[in-house]
C-alpha cells in the first residue's frame, strides 16, 4: 500500500476527495490528515475534517495546519462552500482534541518515520506543504510525489488568471514548485473536464443510504453557486465539478489522465497574483518542474467516484 498524507480544507469537494481516498485503503495507507486554511478558516477546516472522518468511521491522526497564508491575508470561499464549509449538510458533532501536534511537525515525523517514500495529496492552498519544505528540507528526499489540486495553465476561477488554491497562497505554491520534489498539478484544465452531470449525480441517491443523501446534498449545493462567464464552456453552470477528487483519482488511476511536464512559476503580486504561469513554449529554457494534467477519461472517473460513495455507504 502507498503511504499517504492528505492535506485538505474541507470543503465540499474535499469531502468527496476524502471519500475516494478512504474508500481505497487497499491502495492507500493513509497515515495522516492535515488541515489547510482555505475554503474556510483553520478552525472550521480542522473541525470539519474531524466531523467528516468521524462520520465515515475513520480513526486517523488529524493535525491542525497553519492559520494564515505565508504573506497574504486568508481569503475564504464561504460563498461556494457555505459559512461552515459543508453547504447545508450537517454531520454529528465531535469534540476536537486540543494540543495535538501541529501539521508541519506531524508531516515531518510521519515522513521520516516511513520506510518507503510518502506521497502527499494536497487539495487546498499549499501553506502547510510549503512551510514543511522550508522548515525541514531533509524530508524532500523522502517524498515520492505531491499531487496538488490547484492552478490552471489557462484561465482561473478566483480571478481571471488564478485558481482559488493558487490564489490564496501563491508564495507557498512557488516554494513547493521550486523545491525539487516531484509534483503534479491537477488544475482547472483537467478538473473542468472531470465533471459529473446532474443526471449522473442523481444516481448517488439510488444508493439509498444516509451517506449517499449527504453526498448528494453536498455536491448539489456546490453546483448552485457556479458563476459562468461568456468565456466558460457551455456546460459550465450545469455540471458538478469535483476539483479535489481529481488529485486523488490521479494517484489511484493515473491511466485515466493525460499530462505533460512543464516549467511552472507562480505570479505572486498584483492583478495576476495566484496565476500558475505554465511555460507552454519553454520560452524560459528552464527544466520542467511540474507534471501538468490536461485531460481525463471522464466516464471512468465518474464510475470510480460512484463506487467510492457506495463503499463508504456500506459501512
Ligand atoms: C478548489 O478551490 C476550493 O474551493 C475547492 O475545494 C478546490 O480545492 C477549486 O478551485
Ligand atoms: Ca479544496
Amino acid at each position: 500500500r502507498r503511504p499517504l498524507i492528505i492535506d485538505t480544507d474541507p470543503g465540499i469537494d474535499d469531502a468527496m476527495m476524502l471519500t475516494v481516498a478512504f474508500a481505497n485503503k487497499d491502495i492507500f495507507d493513509i497515515r495522516l490528515v492535515t488541515t489547510a486554511s482555505g475554503n474556510i478558516s483553520q478552525s472550521k477546516a480542522n473541525y470539519n475534517a474531524h466531523a467528516f472522518l468521524n462520520y465515515i468511521k475513520e480513526d486517523v491522526t488529524i493535525a491542525r495546519g497553519l492559520e494564515q497564508p505565508m504573506f497574504r491575508k486568508l481569503e475564504v470561499a464561504e460563498e461556494i462552500h457555505g459559512a461552515f464549509g459543508f453547504g447545508k449538510v450537517e454531520f454529528p458533532k465531535v469534540e476536537v482534541p486540543e494540543n495535538v501536534r501541529p501539521a508541519v511537525a506531524a508531516m515531518r515525523e510521519t515522513i521520516l518515520a516511513s520506510e518507503e517514500k510518502v506521497t502527499i495529496v494536497a487539495t487546498g492552498p499549499l501553506t502547510n506543504v510549503g512551510a514543511l519544505l522550508l522548515a525541514h528540507p531533509e524530508v524532500k528526499d523522502h517524498i515520492e510525489t505531491i499531487s496538488w489540486m490547484g492552478g490552471a495553465a489557462q484561465g482561473g476561477n478566483k480571478t481571471a488568471v488564478a485558481e482559488f488554491n493558487a490564489f490564496v497562497d501563491p508564495h507557498a505554491a512557488q516554494i513547493v514548485m521550486q523545491s525539487g520534489v516531484p509534483m503534479s498539478m491537477c488544475g482547472l484544465d483537467v478538473t473542468h473536464k472531470a465533471f459529473v452531470t446532474q443526471t449522473e449525480a442523481k444516481k448517488i441517491l439510488d444508493i439509498g443510504t444516509e451517506f449517499a443523501q449527504k453526498a448528494y446534498d453536498l455536491v448539489t449545493y456546490y453546483l448552485d453557486v457556479a458563476k459562468p462567464t461568456p468565456f466558460s464552456e457551455p456546460h459550465y453552470a450545469d455540471v458538478l465539478r469535483f476539483h479535489d477528487v481529481s488529485a486523488i483519482m490521479y494517484l489511484l488511476h493515473p491511466e485515466f489522465f493525460k499530462g505533460t511536464d512543464y516549467y511552472v512559476e507562480m505570479s505572486t503580486e498584483g492583478i495576476t497574483a495566484g496565476a500558475t504561469v505554465v511555460d507552454l513554449y519553454n520560452s524560459t529554457g528552464n527544466k520542467p518542474n511540474v507534471h501538468v494534467l490536461h485531460d481525463v477519461d471522464r466516464e471512468a472517473f465518474v464510475k470510480v467516484f460512484m463506487g467510492a460513495v457506495r463503499t463508504i455507504s456500506d459501512r
